[in-house]
């Protein structure tokens, strides 16, 4: 059984030296045939997420001139803006004043026609761009690109936003099948990390202006506190869908037929659930979450046999209890520092994109953090 094997082995050396001429260990054009062009680890600040100022300080690149373009049928955004920030007082599930009386008093400074307004004028500052690759599987395409925002305005603030725009699947983020493995995306992603300062800067303007676009746009997200309580909402238009995996707590809490409903919800899918492996079905999610500072926030009581930690594993896949484990209410700040939350899930992310970039099938995230809290 071994001269055989001997025999291949030393026929398939010879025909190494033949083809590649020796080999030579120390010749930098052999070590490239090897690993033509290895992908580089997926560093924090390039890969994961932006918040060099040379980017996100020029509004040239990003703003709230360049997302609002992109997020509105007017190729401007004025109108909508003043529309949405309106709107914030008219909804039947919550009626908040402040960004109305911001855009009041923007009307008295720029003007009362916010079609002709400058948006980059306006009090807000982009806080960070946000790769979502991981959303991948969940979401569809390859994730999303985000871009959050926050209001430097001295009375109108706390009022963060974030914009979603899909990340769509590229030729090579798809196999011979048809299933997008977005392998093309996470090595793009990850290739910034080679770059010297002002090629990132102008491989970043390059991005944002392909990924930020009408038709990538998916939905706005807000967290402010403009008045008290602290208060989540998503927008789609002028609309507040269900909250994403979000339970209504407050109501869920209550004695009655939801409620009822509910707990035989959560007992027949307990094992997915603890999991983060189930959708919230739409009727036990609000339209608005709120959680007052400076007091302890209401906890879901609920009691399923043999999974203890239950009402923690739904609440964190909502946007009240991810926004205030080891986060003040917010993941990203004017200062453009993290919450240590989402330091510890851009350190997940950043592991995720590596094991992509080595080919190992990630599979599909749990919903809610990629960490267990
Ligand atoms: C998995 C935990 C988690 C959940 C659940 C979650 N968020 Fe966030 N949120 C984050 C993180 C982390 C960021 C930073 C950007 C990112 O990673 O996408 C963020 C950013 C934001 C921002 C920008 C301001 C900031 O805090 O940085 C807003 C606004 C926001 N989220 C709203 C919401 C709303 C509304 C919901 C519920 C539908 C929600 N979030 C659910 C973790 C979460």
């Amino acid at each position: 059984m071994i001269r055989p094997v001997r025999a291949l082995v030393v026929c398939v050396a010879a025909l190494l030296i033949a083809c590649c001429g020796g080999g030579d260990p120390l010749d930098p054009d052999v070590d490239a045939a090897v690993d033509p062009d290895p992908i580089p680890a997926a560093g924090r600040e390039r890969s994961l997420v932006w918040i060099d100022p040379a980017v996100v300080d020029d509004a040239s690149i990003v703003g709230l001139g360049v997302v609002m373009a992109a997020v509105a049928d007017d190729g401007h955004g004025g109108q909508l803006l003043a529309d949405w920030f309106e709107r914030f007082s008219t909804t039947a599930h919550s009626e908040r004043l402040g960004p109305l009386l911001l855009i009041d008093e923007l009307r008295g400074t720029l003007g009362n026609d916010p079609t002709a307004w400058d948006l980059d004028e306006l009090p807000f500052m982009v806080t960070a761009v946000h790769n979502r690759i991981d959303l991948a599987p969940r979401g569809g395409g390859c994730g999303e690109l985000r871009v959050s925002m926050a209001s430097t305005h001295p009375i109108y603030a706390p009022l963060h936003l974030i914009f979603l725009f899909r990340q769509p699947s590229a030729a090579d983020d798809t196999d011979g099948d048809g299933n997008t493995h977005c392998l093309g995306t996470a090595e793009r992603w990850a290739r910034l990390s080679e770059l010297d300062d002002g090629a990132f800067v102008e491989a970043a303007r390059n991005w944002l202006d392909a990924g930020l676009t009408h038709d990538n746009f998916l939905l706005a997200e807000s967290v402010e506190l403009t008045v008290s309580p602290w208060e989540w909402r998503q927008w789609d238009g002028l609309d507040n869908p269900p909250l994403f995996q979000t339970v209504d707590t407050a109501a869920l809490n209550r004695a009655g037929t939801l409620r009822d409903d509910f707990v035989g919800f959560a007992e027949a899918n307990a094992a997915g659930l603890a999991a983060r492996d189930v959708a919230i079905p739409p009727r036990f999610r609000p339209a608005s979450a709120r959680v007052p500072p400076g007091v302890e926030r209401e906890a879901l009581d609920l009691q399923v046999d043999g999974f203890p930690k239950l009402a923690e594993q739904i609440e964190i896949m909502g946007c009240p209890m991810c926004h205030t484990t080891d986060a003040e209410f917010v993941h990203t700040t004017p200062q453009r520092t993290f919450s240590d939350f989402y330091d510890r899930e851009l350190d997940a992310r950043a592991e995720r994109l590596d094991l992509m970039n080595e080919g190992v099938d990630v599979g599909v995230p749990p919903f809610g953090p990629l960490q267990t809290p």
